[in-house]
């Protein structure tokens, strides 16, 4: 074990660019915002140093309003698709004068992040100092959520883009590409020129991805026409749950650092979207949450990794958390299956190569066995952390993997980008 993690240091050390990491080399030659987050608790274990830089770069492109992009485009390079010539985030009256970047945004992991690198630091004092130094941004950028994405004042923020969510090419998304009828756009995609076609979301994908953000663009990334105009607008459980977990993250370093001034606001936010998650995004047939329609007022019932996601937030009772697990375990935990597939593989829609339609992707394994361990579901928690651990060590750090246990014989069952940041920076927290 002690080769895999110093191994997978190394894809950390590599990755590390001039304040910043990237996810991986090519594929993504920018910061991203959750990869950020995640990557920080890596390095956490063995150079507190980068992971305090990585937050500190990632929270310096937040812009006036509060709002952190989704990706920070730090470098020229035409080896991605879109950049920021095309995002435009400019547009917006509030945007960061110092960087470029998208005008979207990513789970915010970014205040339970600070909580993990305060757990693992070991020089705590040193580490809380550090928190100090940046908590109030991540406070702000809460405030923005809430505040700006929350029209009907529920206590759940919507998505306008299937970017925002990470989970990019979920089937999910499916049903919203139904409701839309973009033109077919003319460009290059880069991402089919690093890794194969079949890994990637289609090209009739991307003219939906490219419409809603040039609709965004026409109103100058303007939250309330977006609100009242994007295509896409959802109402998210791995999205709400990070938000979530961060919020009551926050709620527990202010108690650390002494200052009571803003944990009020906090728990009140806390509590009203604890209840809004549970009443509105439980699905009880299923046995699990879902996702929400927003635009087209629906929900959209579909089992997903995200479906579980919440655990890891405390946001389920001891009862549901217990069903859930059940109804992991029954679809996508059978023998022949890595657990977690990151959509329901007995659904026609699974395909277990593509992206967000299957594979098995590190950071929800990691959220997973963390809410599994919280809930008391030890054995579980382990059969997670040991199937992550196996897929790593025998096709290496990629960024997705086949949930078919019958393809990982000969080492060929890892896709998308190789040497991918948050597949070590989390190994490296699992066997910690
Ligand atoms: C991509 O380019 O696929 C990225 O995941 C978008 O965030």
């Amino acid at each position: 074990m002690k080769a895999l993690k110093d191994r997978a240091q190394t894809v950390l050390i590599n990755n590390f660019k001039d304040g910043f990491s990237i996810p991986c080399a090519k594929l993504y030659p920018f910061q991203w915002f959750w990869d950020s987050g995640l990557i920080a608790i890596g390095f956490a274990h063995f150079e507190m140093e980068k992971a305090e830089l990585e937050i500190k770069t990632l929270l310096d492109a937040q812009w006036g309003n509060g709002f952190i992009p989704h990706i920070i485009f730090h470098t020229d390079t035409d080896t991605y698709f879109p950049g920021a010539d095309f995002h435009r985030s400019d547009l917006h009256p509030e945007s960061s004068k110092k960087y470029k970047s998208t005008g979207m945004t990513q789970p915010p992991v970014t205040g339970f992040v600070l909580e993990e690198m305060y757990r693992i630091s070991k020089d705590k004092p040193a580490t809380l100092k550090f928190i100090k130094t940046v908590i109030d941004k991540v406070y702000d950028n809460h405030n923005y959520f809430f505040t700006q994405r929350d029209p009907q004042k529920e206590g759940l923020v919507y998505i306008y883009h299937n970017w925002e969510s990470g989970t990019d090419n979920s089937p999910i998304w499916d049903d919203i590409w139904d409701t839309m009828n973009p033109p077919e756009y003319n460009f290059e995609r880069r991402d089919t020129t690093h890794v194969d076609a079949a890994q990637r979301p289609s090209k009739r994908e991307y003219d939906h991805y490219l419409h809603i953000i040039e609709i965004a663009k026409e109103h100058n990334y303007s939250d309330e026409k977006i609100a009242e105009l994007s295509p896409f607008l959802v109402q998210d459980p791995l999205f709400n749950a990070m938000l979530i977990k961060s919020n009551q993250s926050l709620i527990n370093l202010y108690e650390l650092l002494g200052d009571h001034t803003k944990i009020e606001q906090l728990q009140q936010w806390q509590n009203k979207s604890i209840k809004a998650f549970n009443e509105k995004l439980y699905d009880e047939e299923l046995g699990a949450y879902i996702h929400y329609d927003l635009r087209n007022e629906k929900p959209l019932r579909y089992l997903s990794s995200s479906s579980f996601a919440p655990l890891c937030a405390s946001i389920p009772s001891e009862a549901r958390a217990k069903k859930m697990v059940e109804v992991m375990m029954e679809k996508f935990g059978g023998e022949e299956q890595y657990l977690c597939a990151s959509f329901d593989p007995t659904s026609e829609r699974f395909n277990p190569k593509k992206y967000w339609r299957g594979p098995v992707w590190i950071n929800l394994n990691w959220m997973l066995f963390k809410g599994l361990k919280q809930y008391g579901f030890t054995e579980i928690a382990e059969r997670v952390k040991q199937d992550s651990v196996d897929m790593i060590d025998k096709n290496g750090f990629y960024e997705y993997f086949d949930s078919r246990k019958e393809m990982h014989k000969d080492g060929t069952a890892g896709y998308g980008g190789n040497d991918f940041s948050w597949t070590a920076a989390l190994l490296i927290d699992m066997l910690n």
